[in-house]
């Protein structure tokens, strides 16, 4: 048995150009101050927020964007966004380095304008154009993309990137009479006959009723095709790999509540079941609430069935590195979720990590005589280095070459049976501790 570890760096909504621009850490009382001083006393909160996610990228097995990377779908910000990201990440990622950037459409990426003209799949062409011309892997618009990530020839993770966003923000979402009423609005509002008013009325303050569209509506849902073909994709990928979704939107409610109408994914419900079918454990990735809440949705008649569900806050935040520790010849055992956040002192700092088993410990409690032998060790030593672990005769005496020791004691940690302290660094800086009784 060996392990391995996927690094997966999760890139929450960006609302390019919507970025704070404005220099932090300082207090400009008056304008008759040095504007010369004033800015070299400040810093940019996107400098910090960069700078820790190139750090992390350089390692990562692939970079997940979950969409919103403007506000509008203006095709400028989606191009200069885009591009940005695009010259950031891949100098960073080293010439022999050539990992998948995956990113799947927000809401708030779909053009007011493209929604009502070009159609329900249409509205996604641009940033479908601009992910292809850098040579990302391509957009999820109707149908379900896949992305392996590979170990020694085999998958070791699928990441399946879908689109939540097909209904936002389109006349087509809208059933017969609400056209009718918006289509009688905007006549009555072109002739006068309604009254730009803010409150209790379907016509925003400036009576403009396609705004409506952005201002109350979105219909976020994913095809019913692309959840058939997600499915049958989960059930037939090996045992072995780990299950990754990306869309843009949340599984659950949360707890800022949305009463516009058709604010939440609409068939939320039915991803969930299609995850859930498959009756193993998934990682689902998402955005759109700006927070990073991880939620597991489990069933409680099986409960190989979860679904670990990360939310990445919005970038100006700070962003998530997800570590899945997966074997060769087991199921993936679990994810360490590494959370990266600023702080008012403009320090990026990790949080601690949020680590949750990917099978059920009732499953796997049965301990080994060897697994016995080492977890008595650490015991009598209390804590103990694993370098240190290595050498000591008892563990010798055990014939296991450090690489699968190493996977033995991962597999401990994952059933809860020892502790790892700074789990995320290479073995040699691994500190075993028993587990309080
Ligand atoms: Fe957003």
């Amino acid at each position: 048995m060996s392990f391995e570890v996927l690094r997966i760096l999760q890139i929450g909504d960006i609302h390019q150009p919507e970025w704070p621009l404005e220099r932090e850490g300082r207090d400009v009382k008056t304008a008759l101050q040095s504007q010369l001083f004033a800015d070299g006393l400040g810093w940019y909160r996107i400098e910090r927020i960069l700078a820790a996610l190139l750090h992390h990228a350089d390692s990562a097995d692939a970079i997940v964007f979950v969409g919103d990377y403007t506000t509008k779908g203006d095709a400028l910000g989606l191009e200069t966004c885009i591009a940005h990201f695009a010259a950031l990440l891949r100098p960073e990622l080293g010439s022999d380095r050539d990992i998948p950037i995956i990113a799947v459409p927000g809401n708030h990426d779909v053009n007011k304008d493209f929604a009502t003209d070009v159609g329900i799949s249409s509205k996604f062409r641009t940033l479908q154009g601009l992910v292809r011309y850098r040579k990302w892997q391509a957009l999820p618009v109707e149908t379900l993309i896949s992305t392996d990530l590979e170990r020694n020839g085999m998958a070791a993770g699928r990441i399946f990137s879908v689109n939540t966003c097909m209904g936002s923000w389109e006349l087509a979402a809208f059933g017969e009479s609400t056209l009718q009423t918006l289509t009688l609005l905007r006549q009555m509002t072109e002739t006068g006959r309604v009254p730009k008013v803010s409150n209790n009325s379907f016509v925003n303050e400036t009576g403009d009723v396609e705004n409506l569209q952005y201002d109350n509506y979105d219909a976020p849902f994913v095809l019913q095709n692309v959840l058939s073909a997600m499915s049958q994709a989960l059930s037939q990928a090996p045992p072995s790999c780990a299950l990754i979704a990306v869309g843009h939107h949340n599984l659950l409610q949360q707890e800022v509540p949305r009463y516009a109408p058709y604010a939440e994914l609409l068939n939320s419900g039915a991803l969930r079941k299609t995850l859930q079918a498959c009756d193993r454990s998934t990682i689902y990735l998402h955005g759109h609430i700006h927070d990073g809440p991880i939620e597991i949705i489990s069933d409680a008649e099986n409960p190989n069935r979860q679904i670990v569900s990360v939310s990445a806050p919005a970038l100006t935040h700070g962003f998530n590195l997800l570590e899945v520790h997966v074997t060769e010849d087991g199921p993936p055992l679990g994810v360490n979720v590494r959370r990266f956040r600023l702080k008012p002192n403009g320090n990026v700092m990790e949080e601690l990590p949020v680590t949750i088993p990917l099978f059920s410990l009732t499953h796997k409690q049965r301990v080994l005589k060897r697994e016995a032998e080492v977890i008595a060790v650490v015991e009598d030593e209390q804590r103990i280095r694993f370098v240190k672990l290595i050498d000591l005769p008892k563990i010798r005496a055990l014939g296991l070459p450090e690489k699968d020791l190493g996977a033995l004691v991962i597999s401990l940690y994952w059933r809860k049976l020892l502790h790892i302290d700074y789990i995320s660094s290479p073995s040699s800086e691994w500190m075993l501790k028993a587990m309080e009784a």
